[in-house]
């Protein structure tokens, strides 16, 4: 069947290269889609805003298949549109998606159906977000409500920081996503990712991974949407999957079932490891971007199928996802700037080289200017590797990257230090 993927990142990058691998596959579409993913798709330029649009290029080119990669378009209901002229779609619908789409949404979910996830207040004024600071008092997290591009959570040790965060969301910053506000209990522990692939009724584990928000080595200076991730997180543990499986992903499921919004796609938990047993942070509708990169690299399955499964409700017809035992590693190669204003335009040479030692390089944020491979976005290349362990993954993506001639590019030196440290311990 033919395929349509949309997105332009390295997530895309990621699962185009898997979907051009399926039994499945018989032409790869994307939209808009990188240089990176030209390898591997026919690159269609398609305003995923225009559910007409969309569902008209479906129909003339017989897609019998949609993968949904980033937010946005799932927030605003594009599945809905595609679904209702009959076509498959990977990816949940718009009132599924609300579970990324509306921090307080999730949270009155999870608090209906005793989901484990620390303590809230949802506040619609400056007033309200104050009144309820003082209630829950320092350390404290203040979110805005809707998608803010990573930009809208404030991890607030001291009050001063947590009150500047509130006046902040209701001066008007975040626009419509800072209509509303959630005040939430501080979780302290260890943060993991978890991945599942729902039909909305089946549910399947699809690993873990650990990001890296912070744009220093050693954690430090601001967030950014992600500067590297290996894959598993062994500190989720079998046991602690378990847990995270049973108590939050599976009632999560039922529960949207249950309210007639059946949940399809991944669904990726955000979670804490406390000290009291793993809570929920947050949810994703869509896979993570760069924690998509290493579970890929690990897949040993036909993605094409798994999706399809999704989508069309069969998952349970099917084999639970393979994934290799080995250790996957990505790091983010990003412009000078980033996450502040990224410099655009600068070269970039040496992916075969880097590649040749048995690297993938994923394009991130990257275009072609006169045959010239060049930087466009914030982060521009993911360089992921397999290895034994973490470490050995470790050594070889950081040898790849130490071949590639992009002077205008920075990264993270340390990715993947907490599970290095581990391994070094035995
Ligand atoms: P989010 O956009 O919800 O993923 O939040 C961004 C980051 O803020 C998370 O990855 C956590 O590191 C941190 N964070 C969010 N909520 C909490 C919380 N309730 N307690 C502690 N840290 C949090
Ligand atoms: N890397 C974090 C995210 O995709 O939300």
């Amino acid at each position: 069947m033919n395929i349509l993927l949309l997105g332009s990142g390295g997530r895309e990058h990621a699962l185009a290269w898997k979907l051009a691998q399926s039994r499945l596959c018989d032409k790869l579409f994307a939209s808009p889609g990188n240089p990176g993913i030209a390898d591997h798709a026919e690159l269609v330029a398609l305003d995923a805003a225009d559910h007409p649009a969309v569902t008209a290029f479906c129909e003339a080119q017989r897609i019998g298949l949609v993968v949904i990669g980033p937010e946005a378009p799932l927030v605003d209901g594009l599945a809905d549109s595609l679904r209702g002229q009959g076509i498959a779609v990977f990816g949940p619908s718009k009132a599924a998606a609300q579970l990324e789409g509306s921090k307080a949404f999730t949270k009155e979910l999870c608090a209906r159906h005793n989901i484990p996830t620390g303590a809230f207040a949802r506040v619609t004024s400056e007033a309200e977000g104050l009144a309820a600071l003082a209630r829950f008092g320092a350390p404290v997290v203040v979110k805005a409500d809707g998608l803010a591009a990573g930009k809208g959570v404030t991890v607030a040790m001291v009050m001063a920081e947590a009150e500047e965060a509130v006046r902040e969301i209701f001066s008007g910053r975040f626009g419509e996503a800072g209509a509303e506000a959630v005040i939430e209990e501080f979780l302290d522990g260890e943060e993991a990712s978890f991945f599942a692939l729902t039909d909305g009724h089946t549910v399947v584990p699809f690993g873990s991974a650990q990001d890296h928000k912070r744009v220093g080595d050693g954690d430090t200076g601001p967030n950014t949407g992600g500067m590297g991730a290996y894959s598993p997180a062994r500190v989720l543990t079998p046991l602690l999957e378990g847990e995270a499986l049973e108590r939050i992903v599976v009632p999560t499921v039922r529960a949207m079932a249950e309210e007639g919004m059946p949940y399809s796609g991944v669904l990726y938990a955000g979670l804490m490891l406390t000290k009291q047993g793993v809570q929920l942070i947050e949810y994703n509708a869509r896979f993570g971007d760069p924690e998509c990169q290493v579970l890929m690299l690990r897949l040993e399955d036909d993605l094409g199928e798994l999706l399809l499964a999704c989508a069309e409700g069969k998952l349970a017809t099917r084999q639970p996802p393979r994934l290799s035992a080995e250790p996957a590693l990505t790091v983010v190669m990003a412009a000078e700037g980033y996450p502040g204003t990224p410099k655009k335009g600068g070269s970039i040479a040496g992916i075969d080289a880097a590649e040749a030692g048995g690297a993938k390089v994923f394009h991130a944020g990257t275009a072609l200017a006169d045959g010239q491979l060049i930087a466009t976005g914030g982060r521009v290349l993911n360089v992921t590797a397999r290895g034994a362990s973490v470490t050995e993954a470790q050594a070889k993506a950081y040898a790849a990257v130490d071949l590639l001639e992009a002077p205008d590019l920075f990264c993270r030196r340390d990715i993947g230090w907490r599970e290095v440290a581990r391994e070094a311990k035995g």
